[in-house]
């Protein structure tokens, strides 16, 4: 054995081995029946999640905002959007997450702001020079009219970084920037007005007892004050991210440690930040989480990795080690509302990149082969050392949507692509609850923003509760034992001398309790070393042997 990460004491605070689970508001559950999901909703269904023994909930926005992002188009940070209710039913919901004891993680969207945020608008109102452009990224075009943008970046979702806008006379006027959507201005983090609202923000939600945030492109704040040209697409993880003048500066960590101590004038329990940061290599990841700035970073080179046992080794190892030089834990993330959902592409074939959306008219996944691989991956996933984050749906092995018909289509990417990207539309479509039922329970009339593909029926929480074998239970007695024997906060060893294709950890909690993971990622069964008693396996094992795409976890005397 080869010790690769040492135990936490027993004693750690809750978010370093906490699970959080995704909430994405607009498809989780419809109180009012309009077919977009809402707070009230999601209050009436949070015994799903006591049940299923998640410590947290995080929930992408739910604030004023046009909807040209799905919410990431933020109008106003400190109101509800009446799509998802009131600050009443916020006030409702964070109450009713308490009395059942889970926790609330709120997004905070601080790159851009909604075009339709007063600040936005009164920045085009105001003209060139003015303080209130200067909270925004405006610049002169290049050329002799101004007519070129001021650098060649391109957005995220397609198309160019900068859109000239009518000045008031009705000239064509100066440019802003937006990564994202032209939409989605991005807010000018050298600018005190900025960071003192945000400040605002950050305690009107603490103030209404939320337990953290999860930080919206963290690695975007700051941007090369010289603006050096950059042509390449900025999306994806990069091999080495702060190249890119826009991703990964190094002043974004300033603001992070101001947040930090803002937090923590909070006290105890501890409030968290979670940096959402798309930001390779490992160590640069790390620096999000030293001791004095965040307290969680996804880890998506881990959710970027096929289903290669050698790739998936070198990504735990890589993971653990950056993060123990900064005594961070990990954040282990296999899904969430930006990815193909891993029950698909863990049946897609090993090697191909990751798509940004499936159609109909593109070759499919293997459905039983990735539910497959997908339950061994997370069972693999709750079973290392720090947190975990789970996206709605996935407790039940859902599936991508991928035929949906391209007029439902929402994402930005699609039209700002031409639909080349089909985009994140297939990740986000509603929960199922009830078997048969209008929009299978998501609420009572049968609308839906998105539909639901057929095979949701037989997947829904009251079709799989209680029944052997399901991913939901999986899931729970996953949930339930990884608890138990304090997986989150063990120490992790490989075991030396498996097959190649096999991963072999033994995980030690802090009372000393070892649990074996194996993970069997060759086509041929293997046997569990004598003395191991099987807790769970993510699939049958019909003998004692474990099978392909198979993770089992075992007690060692
Ligand atoms: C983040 C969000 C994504 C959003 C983007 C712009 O990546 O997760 O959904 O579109 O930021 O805010």
């Amino acid at each position: 054995m080869h010790e690769i990460h040492a135990a936490d004491p027993a004693g750690s605070p809750w978010w370093r081995d906490a699970v959080i689970y995704q909430i994405y508001p607009r498809s989780w559950a419809d109180g009012d029946g309009d077919g977009v999901g809402d707070l009230p909703g999601i209050a009436s269904r949070l015994e799903h999640l006591r049940d299923l023994g998640v410590d947290a909930v995080w929930l992408s926005p739910f604030y004023r905002s046009p909807q040209r992002d799905a919410g990431y188009d933020v109008a106003d940070h400190r109101d509800v959007d009446p799509l998802f209710g009131t600050l009443d039913d916020a006030d409702a919901m964070i109450a009713r997450a308490h009395e059942l004891g889970l926790r609330v993680v709120v997004d905070l969207v601080p790159n851009h702001t909604s075009s339709d945020h007063a600040w936005f608008r009164e920045a085009l109102a105001a003209g060139p020079g003015s303080p209130e452009r200067a909270r925004y990224v405006f610049r002169d075009g290049l050329g002799e009219d101004g007519s070129l943008p001021p650098t060649n970046w391109l957005a995220n979702f397609g198309g160019g970084a900068w859109t000239r806008v009518l000045e008031a006379d009705g000239t064509p006027g100066q440019w802003y920037l937006h990564l994202f959507d032209p939409s989605q201005p991005d807010l000018d983090w050298t600018n005190p007005q900025v960071r003192a609202d945000f400040e605002t923000t950050l305690r009107f939600w603490l103030d209404r007892g939320v337990d953290g945030f999860r930080v919206d492109v963290a690695h975007g704040l700051v941007k090369d004050p010289t603006f050096p040209p950059f042509g390449k697409h900025p999306g994806g993880l990069m091999e080495v991210t702060h190249e890119a003048p826009y991703w990964d500066q190094d002043g974004v960590h300033e603001i992070y440690r101001s947040w930090r101590a803002l937090l923590d004038s909070y006290g105890a329990p501890e409030r968290i930040l979670c940096a959402e940061a798309w930001v390779a290599p490992a160590d640069r990841l790390a620096r999000y989480v030293r001791p004095d700035e965040m307290h969680q970073a996804f880890n998506f080179d881990f959710l970027e990795t096929q289903w290669h046992a050698g790739a998936l080794r070198d990504a735990v190892r890589r993971s653990l080690a950056a993060n123990d030089s900064v005594g961070a834990p990990s954040t282990w993330v296999l899904s969430n509302h930006d990815v193909l959902r891993h029950a698909s592409r863990f049946g897609l074939a090993v090697g191909q990149p990751r798509p940004n959306g499936i159609g109909a008219a593109d070759p499919q996944p293997d459905a039983e082969l990735g539910v497959r691989r997908a339950r061994a991956a997370t069972a693999l996933m709750l079973a290392l050392p720090g947190g975990a984050y789970v996206y709605q749906g996935e407790e039940l092995g859902l599936p991508e949507h991928t035929s949906l018909p391209d007029e439902v289509r929402q994402d930005p990417t699609f039209a700002r692509t031409g639909g080349v990207e089909l985009g994140r539309d297939g990740c986000r479509v509603p929960m199922p609850w009830t078997k048969g039922a209008p929009a299978l329970g998501f609420n009572d009339t049968g609308a839906s923003w998105l539909p639901q593909p057929a095979s949701y029926s037989e997947l829904a929480v009251d079709a799989q509760t209680g029944v052997a074998g399901s991913t939901l239970e999986l899931y729970r007695t996953l949930l339930a034992l990884r608890r138990d024997r304090r997986l989150g906060l063990g120490g992790l060893a490989e075991v030396e001398g498996l097959p190649e294709e096999v991963l072999g950890y033994v995980s030690t909690a802090p009372d000393g309790t070892r649990t074996l993971v194996l993970v069997n990622l060759s086509g041929a069964p293997v046997d569990l070393p004598d003395g191991a008693e099987v807790l769970v396996s993510s699939a049958d094992l019909g003998d004692t042997r474990v099978p392909g795409d198979v993770t089992v976890w075992a007690s060692l005397r």
